[in-house]
């Protein structure tokens, strides 16, 4: 198992390239189960998630190739049942459970196990199934689906927390082809939602008003296969953003979508820096001192979660208190921990963190606990006197296609060691 030595700092100046959408590549994948024919998907990064799911669609009998940056996909014939060895390792393997309806009329699909960010469950999925006519039976730790017809209905996706991504793109994929018309109200409105759409659309799906809070799907006989990119990653070029206000002179990130990163760009102009956006890039530098912020966290268009852990890294340098507050994943803050222990003074009173930032951190040993969080303690390294040591960096792998070479080549010093 490796582990992550970052060097504090380095200043970080120049352009790091923006991989391929880990949330639209994931459930993508999982849509090429819709049809027999072959789809080719470009921009796929290359990440243990994706591994994972290429890993569940050859056990599902999918014929899968795969080749820098391209996954080639044919499910000619396919089983319909999808074991705990294969799904615990991934949440988002849920996603083959919508297209297993659609198609085949039945799933059997183990339940995805816990989960550090917080509470997890399927229900706002496993209600949309059921209207479309699916019977829906949790035994054993499987879910069982089995439909003898499926026919469009109106679903609402609005649960606790807001509405669902994946249960969004569950229910889309289950009802393309599902006779009749199907509403889905209080839809998830997440680019990586619209790109699932359109994606569904080249293969010959009627969707419309996807990336709004309600989509309509005529359901359709057949799909096709189709040749599609995928979007770029929009959290991963937060991350760098982030990166790039904690250590950076002037960094750009390219092969980006300005227009999806307008909830991240500007509570980072609200913090005090400059920021410059063009088509496909994003330019971040200082503009005198950090400003502390309040921010919450909500489906999109708002701030995003996915980009709460990072946030918290950098307030932790802005003189002030500043307090991030997570609606989403109202338990997501296993990071403060790991920040404390680099002497940042955040106090938790879920779902908000108070942070009393002085601008100051220095290394240690920490603990990668998620994903985000993971990054979180990467982009704090990069200011921190000293050397922190990040263990478990498999997490950081889940979602960032070399984080730690794209860093270096624009001045990090960060080295991954044999743990
Ligand atoms: C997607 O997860 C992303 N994952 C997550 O990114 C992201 O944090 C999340 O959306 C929110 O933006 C992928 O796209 C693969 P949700 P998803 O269903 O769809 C509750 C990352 O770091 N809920 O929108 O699983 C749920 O508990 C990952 O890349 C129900 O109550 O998230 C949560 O509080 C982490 N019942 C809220 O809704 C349900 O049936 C939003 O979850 C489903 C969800």
């Amino acid at each position: 198992m490796d582990k992550i030595l970052v060097h504090g700092g380095h200043k970080l100046n120049g352009t790091v390239r923006i991989s391929g959408s880990k949330n639209s590549a994931l459930p993508i994948l999982a849509a090429t189960l819709l049809t027999r024919e072959k789809c080719v998907i470009r921009g796929v990064p290359d990440l243990s998630d994706i591994h994972y799911m290429l890993t569940i669609l050859s056990h599902l009998g999918c014929d899968v190739e795969r080749a820098s940056g391209v996954a080639s996909i044919k499910a000619e014939t396919i089983r319909t049942e999808a074991p705990y060895d294969l799904v615990r390792k991934m949440r988002a393997s849920v996603c083959v459970l919508g297209p297993l309806l659609g198609r085949e009329h039945e799933a059997n699909v183990s339940l995805p196990g816990g989960c550090v960010i917080g509470d997890r469950p399927i229900d706002l999925h496993l209600r949309g199934f059921e209207a479309l006519g699916a019977a829906v039976r949790v035994q054993g730790g499987n879910v069982r689906l089995f439909a003898p017809t499926l026919r469009g209905n109106s679903v609402n996706m609005r649960g606790t927390h807001g509405t669902t991504v994946l249960g969004t793109d569950n229910v889309m994929m289950a009802a393309v082809l599902a006779p009749g018309v199907t509403e889905i109200h209080d839809a998830a409105e997440e680019p990586e939602v619209v790109d699932l759409a359109n994606f569904l659309i080249a293969m010959g799906a009627k969707i419309e008003g996807a990336g709004t809070r309600h989509i309509v799907i005529e359901g359709v006989k057949e799909l096709h296969g189709t040749d599609y990119t995928v979007i770029p990653d929009r959290i991963e070029a937060g991350t760098m953003l982030v990166a790039g206000a904690i250590a950076g002179e002037r960094l750009t990130v390219s092969r980006v979508r300005a227009d999806h990163l307008g909830a991240v760009i500007e509570p980072l102009r609200a913090a005090g820096f400059h920021l410059e956006t063009q088509d496909s890039t994003i330019t971040i530098s200082p503009n005198g001192s950090i400003k502390p912020l309040h921010l919450e966290t909500s489906p999109y268009p708002g701030f995003p979660t996915d980009m709460q852990a990072q946030m918290c890294a950098l307030l932790v340098r802005a003189p002030g208190v500043s307090v991030i507050t997570d609606h989403v994943f109202p338990q997501r803050f296993m990071h403060v921990a790991e920040l404390s222990r680099m002497g940042a003074q955040i106090k938790l009173q879920h779902p908000t963190a108070i942070i009393t930032g002085n601008g100051h951190l220095s290394g240690a040993p920490v603990m990668a606990s998620d994903l985000r969080a993971s990054a979180a303690l990467l982009l704090a390294g990069l200011a921190a006197e000293g050397v922190t040591e990040i263990n478990r960096v498999y997490h950081i792998d889940r979602g960032y296609e070399q984080i730690d070479e794209k860093l270096n080549a624009v001045g990090a010093k960060i080295e991954r060691v044999k743990a």
